[in-house]
C-alpha cells in the first residue's frame, strides 16, 4: 500500500501559529510518523502557498517584490515545521518554476477539452489606483451574513464564497477609495461536467468525516456552477492562452497542483526523476490531504474535478480529514490583531515537544478548540510530568538503587499478567486511534497507559517489599518497564524526540516499529534523567500578559467601516428601541454561534435567537440588560422564532453588548 500525504499549503504572507499546526499539520505528522511505525510506503508533501493576493497585498504595503515577501515568510514557515519536528520529505513553493508549468498543463488540458470557457463578467475596478480589485483588494459588508470586513472571495465569518460584485459598502483595500464596476473576460471552470462522476467517487466515501462528507454532498445536490478560475493580477501562474496580458491563474486553481509539483520536485532531489509517478499515477495509491475547514470545498470538489480532466490517470483523494478552528484564550486567533501563537517564538521558550502534546490533547477535531496557556501549563505539569514524567523517574531511581540499573524479565504472576493485558489492551485502541486520525484520544489513552503504571506501582508498594521479597519487586520493575516501553512506541507519532530519549534511558534503539507488546525484554538502564520538567506560574503570566500587550500593539490595523448613506431622524425615528432584561438563555442545539433568549421588555416578553454564543456564555447573559430593536420584522432561524434584535458592538476580535449604565425599568426606549 502506498501512501501520499499532504497538509494544506499555508500562505506565504505570515508566521505560522498554533492554530494552523493544530489543524492541518500535526495531525497529518502524527499520521506519518504511525504509518512509518508500521513499514507503510508513504511520503508527506507540503510547501509553501506562494500565490493570492494576501501575499501582494502585503509585498505593496510595504513596498517590496511578492518575491521578496514569499521568501521571507518561506523560510521562516519551514523553519517553525523544523523547530516542531513537522517532518515532510519535501517542502516546496508554488513560485517555482516546475510549479508554474504543471499548473498551465492543468489548465490547458482542461481547456482543452471544454472544461473552461471564457464569460465576460463584472469585477470591482478602482478608479484611482487604475486596475481591477480581485479578491482581498476590496473589502466590505458581507452580502449573506452582513458582518464587516468580508472580502471579494470569501466572508471569514459565515464562510459562504458570492459573486463579488454583491459585496455591500465595498472600499479599495490600496486607497479606500469606492470602486467602480467594469467588464473584464475571465475563464470559468464547468463544474458541472464533473457531477456524475464526483457523485459516483463520494458514494464510495462513507469513511470520510461527516464535515466533509455533508459539505460535498450539500453542494452536489444545490448543484455544481462554474466557477472563476482566473484573475486580473500581474502575481500568479500567467493564463496559458494568447492575449491575456495582465491575467494569472486563480490562486485556488494553482495551489493544489502544488502537491503533486512539490512530489516532482522530491523525486528529482533524491535522483529518481519519475519516482513521483508511482504515487500520483498509481490510482490504489492513499491519497490523504489534511486541511483547515476551510478548504474543504476546494479540495473535495474543485480539486478532484481538476484531476478528473486529466489525462494521466492521477489519483483521487483518497481521505480528506478536515479539522476545525483553534481559539486563543477564547477569542478566534487573529492575525491582523496580533491575538495569536506564533510558533517560532513559542519554541524558543518552551520545549517543542509541550507544544505538541498539547496541540494533539486539544485537537480541533469535532469542534473548534481552544489555547489556553492555563490549560497548557496544567497538561504539562499534570499529565507529562505527574505521570509519565513520574512514572518513569520512580521506576528509574527504585532500579539504580537496588538494582544496579538492569531489569530482567521474570514469569509474570496472575496480577502480572492481567496488568499487561490491560496495558495491551489500551496499546491496541491507540494503534486504531491513529488509524482514524484521533490524536486527541490517543494523547489521553497513552496517559491512562501511564496512569497504569503508577496505580500497579502504588499497589505493589516496592519500597516496602524491597527488604524480604525481592522475586516481587522485580515483577513490578519489570511490568513497569514493559509499560514504558509500550507508551515509548504509543506516544512517539505524537512526542517523537521524548519517546526517543525514553527510550535511550530504557536502554533500547529509537521507535522504529509499532512493536509487538511480547514480554521477554531485558533493561539496562542508561544515563537516566527527568523526561520532562515543570512550567512555572510565572512564565504562564508572562505569556499571557505579553500577548494582551502585543495584541493591544497590533490594534492600530483596524480598518473602519465607511459611513452609510444618510438618514433622516424620522428613518431613525421609525426603530424602536428598548431596554430588555434577559431572562433566560440557552444554546440553539447544534449551533456554535446562537444563543435562544427569553427577554422582558415592560409590556410582553419576547422570545429570540441572538449570534452572541461565541463570546457570551448563556449563564453570563441571564440578568443582563441590553438595548434591543423590538420592532424588527420577526425571522424564523433554526426553527425559533426571533422577535428582536439586541444591539452589540464588535471590537477588537470580542464582542460587547450594549447596555445600559445604570438599571433601567424594561421596556424604557432609547432615543
Ligand atoms: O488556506 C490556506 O492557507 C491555503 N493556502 C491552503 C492551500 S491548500 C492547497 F490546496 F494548496
Ligand atoms: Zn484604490
Amino acid at each position: 500500500m502506498k501512501y501520499l500525504v499532504t497538509s494544506a499549503l499555508p500562505y506565504a504572507n505570515g508566521k505560522l501559529h498554533v492554530g494552523h499546526v493544530a489543524g492541518a499539520y500535526l495531525p497529518a505528522d502524527i499520521f506519518v510518523r504511525w504509518l512509518r511505525l508500521h513499514q507503510q510506503d508513504v511520503i508527506y508533501i507540503c510547501g509553501t502557498d506562494e500565490h493570492g493576493t494576501p501575499i501582494s497585498i502585503s509585498a505593496d504595503k510595504e513596498g517590496v517584490s511578492p518575491a521578496e515577501i514569499v521568501k521571507r515568510y518561506h523560510d521562516s514557515i519551514k523553519g517553525a515545521f523544523d523547530a516542531l519536528g513537522i517532518e515532510f520529505d519535501n517542502f516546496s513553493g508554488t513560485a517555482r518554476e516546475k510549479h508554474h508549468k504543471l499548473s498551465q498543463q492543468f489548465f490547458s488540458a482542461l481547456y482543452g477539452k471544454g472544461h473552461i470557457k471564457p464569460r465576460v463578467t463584472r469585477q470591482f475596478y478602482c478608479e484611482h489606483d487604475r486596475r481591477f480589485l480581485p479578491d482581498r483588494y476590496v473589502e466590505g459588508s458581507c452580502p449573506r451574513c452582513q458582518a464587516p470586513g468580508a472580502r471579494g472571495d470569501q466572508c471569514d465569518a459565515c464562510g459562504q464564497i458570492y459573486e463579488t460584485t454583491t459585496l455591500v459598502n465595498p472600499i479599495c483595500k490600496i486607497c479606500g477609495n469606492t470602486p467602480i464596476i467594469r467588464e473584464t473576460t475571465h475563464w470559468y471552470l464547468q463544474l458541472d461536467d464533473f457531477r456524475q462522476q464526483l457523485t459516483g467517487w463520494i458514494a464510495g466515501k462513507g469513511y470520510w468525516k461527516e464535515n466533509v462528507r455533508n459539505f460535498m454532498l450539500n453542494l452536489l445536490e444545490q448543484g455544481l456552477v462554474e466557477r472563476p478560475i482566473t484573475r486580473d493580477l500581474s502575481w500568479g501562474v500567467p493564463v496559458p492562452l494568447p492575449e491575456t496580458e495582465g491575467k494569472v491563474l486563480y490562486v485556488w486553481f494553482d495551489a493544489p497542483i502544488g502537491y503533486i509539483s512539490s512530489t516532482v520536485e522530491w523525486a528529482e532531489r533524491i535522483g529518481q526523476p519519475e519516482r513521483w509517478k508511482d504515487y500520483w499515477l498509481d490510482p490504489e495509491t492513499k491519497l490523504v490531504h489534511f486541511i483547515g475547514k476551510d478548504n474543504i470545498i476546494f479540495h473535495a470538489l474543485i480539486w478532484p474535478a481538476m484531476l478528473m480532466g486529466q489525462e494521466q490517470g492521477y489519483c483521487l483523494p483518497h481521505d480528506i480529514p478536515a479539522n476545525e478552528f483553534m481559539n486563543l484564550e477564547g477569542q478566534k486567533i487573529s492575525t491582523s490583531h496580533n491575538w495569536a501563537i506564533w510558533v517560532d517564538e513559542f519554541t524558543e521558550r518552551f520545549p517543542a515537544e509541550y507544544l505538541r502534546y498539547y496541540l494533539a490533547c486539544n485537537a480541533p477535531e469535532r469542534g473548534d478548540s481552544d489555547f489556553s496557556f492555563k490549560d497548557f501549563q496544567q497538561k504539562i505539569n499534570g499529565e507529562l510530568n505527574n505521570v509519565l514524567g513520574n512514572l518513569a523517574n520512580r521506576v528509574f531511581a527504585f532500579a539504580e538503587k537496588n538494582f544496579a540499573g538492569k531489569i530482567e524479565p521474570v514469569a509474570l504472576s496472575g496480577q502480572g499478567k492481567e496488568e499487561l493485558a490491560e496495558a495491551n489492551e489500551l496499546y491496541r485502541q491507540m494503534d486504531d486511534g491513529y488509524r482514524d486520525y484521533q490524536v486527541k484520544k490517543n494523547s489521553k489513552l497513552g496517559m491512562d497507559l501511564a496512569r497504569l503504571g503508577n496505580r500497579w506501582f502504588d499497589d505493589r508498594k516496592p519500597w516496602a517489599r524491597i527488604k524480604t521479597d525481592r522475586a516481587h519487586v522485580q515483577e513490578t520493575l519489570y511490568v513497569c518497564a514493559t509499560l514504558l516501553r509500550l507508551v515509548s512506541v504509543a506516544l512517539y507519532p505524537i512526542i517523537p524526540k521524548s519517546m526517543n530519549r525514553l527510550r535511550a534511558m530504557l536502554g533500547l534503539e529509537a521507535a522504529s516499529a509499532w512493536e509487538e507488546p511480547d514480554l521477554g525484554h531485558a533493561y539496562a538502564l542508561n544515563e537516566t534523567q527527568p523526561l520532562f520538567a515543570k512550567i512555572e506560574d510565572a512564565a504562564v503570566e508572562a505569556e499571557l500578559e505579553a500577548l494582551r500587550n502585543s495584541s493591544r500593539q497590533g490594534k492600530e490595523e483596524i480598518s473602519y467601516e465607511q459611513i452609510k448613506e444618510q438618514v433622516s431622524y424620522d428613518d431613525f425615528a421609525r426603530l424602536d428601541l428598548r431596554v430588555a432584561t434577559i431572562l433566560q438563555a440557552e444554546r440553539v442545539p447544534k449551533t456554535d454561534k446562537l444563543l435562544h433568549l427569553k427577554v422582558d421588555i415592560g409590556s410582553e416578553q419576547r422570545e429570540l435567537v441572538a449570534g452572541i454564543a461565541e463570546y457570551y456564555q448563556p449563564e453570563e447573559v441571564v440578568g443582563k440588560q441590553v438595548l434591543m430593536l423590538v420592532n424588527l420584522e420577526p425571522r424564523k432561524i433554526r426553527g425559533i422564532e426571533s422577535r428582536g434584535m439586541i444591539l452589540a458592538v464588535h471590537s477588537e476580535g470580542k464582542l460587547h453588548l450594549v447596555i445600559p449604565q445604570n438599571p433601567c425599568s424594561p421596556g424604557s426606549t432609547a432615543k
